[in-house]
């Protein structure tokens, strides 16, 4: 298991809101394992991909580069992006208007973002499952973008135009049978800390029972998020 497989329903929405050109300069924010940086570059085999993360990263090639560094404060060329892009990594800014102010500037004047970002916790399946199982306190953190009315006011502050949402809803993947989800969820730092002999049987029965012939699937909803920037 991992990220990619886990949000493998969401890549049509992504690559067709991405619009990628093949000459873009693309900028992948909080890129984590680079799957969609990768992606990105292939897509723009005349331009080329950047991810930044602000954990270890893997090697580039090619076209695609990995920076490590924290998005909000990392002194981009200004208007060196025709694209930002990001999946589910750009809620965990210490200060988000300052953040999606820096990635603004590092966009060319028209230059789009596009990122997924979670809706709130409420609304998405696997978050309310694992912590009902487990007896886990809320994260916020990966929710601090749930809202509409959040995003909109913290790009607007971040001097980007034309802030569009679109409600997506894609199952999340979590693992061909029980025993792999626990893996998988025993990797999450907001979780691991609650899973010990009392939680872990009654985890294991709330996957098996979302357990399909296709394996464990939970219900997820998402903010597909595109705004104008530019420096
Ligand atoms: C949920 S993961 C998503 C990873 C990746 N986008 C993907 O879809 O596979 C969130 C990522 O954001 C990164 N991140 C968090 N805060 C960041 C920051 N201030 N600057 C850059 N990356 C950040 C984390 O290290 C993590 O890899």
């Amino acid at each position: 298991m991992d990220y990619d497989a886990e949000l493998i329903r969401y890549g049509r929405v992504l690559r067709e809101a991405w619009g990628i050109r093949p000459a873009d300069r693309v900028l992948d924010v909080g890129c984590g394992g680079g799957g969609t940086t990768r992606e990105a570059g292939r897509l723009a085999p005349a331009g080329s991909a950047v991810g930044i993360d602000v954990r270890a990263l893997p090697a580039g090639g090619g076209n695609v580069t990995f920076v490590r560094g924290d998005a909000q404060t990392h002194p981009f060329p200004a208007g060196a992006f025709d694209v930002a892009i990001s999946r589910f990594g750009t809620m965990f800014f210490a200060d988000p208007v300052v953040a999606f102010t820096n990635i603004r500037r590092a966009l060319r004047p028209g230059g789009r973002l596009v990122m997924l970002v979670w809706q709130a916790a409420s609304r998405n399946e696997w978050d309310v499952t694992i912590r009902a199982a487990i007896g886990a306190p809320p994260a916020p953190e990966a929710f601090s973008l749930g809202e509409r009315t959040t995003v909109e006011g913290i790009l607007r502050d971040a001097g980007f135009t034309g802030v569009e949402l679109h409600d997506v809803r894609e199952e999340v993947f979590y693992g061909s049978d029980p025993e792999s989800a626990l893996t998988w969820i025993g990797g999450f730092s907001c979780t691991a800390g609650y899973l010990d002999e009392r939680t872990l049987p009654r985890l294991r029965d709330a996957l098996d029972a979302h357990r399909t012939e296709r394996g464990i699937w939970f219900g997820s909803r998402a903010w597909l998020v595109t705004a104008v920037g530019g420096a």
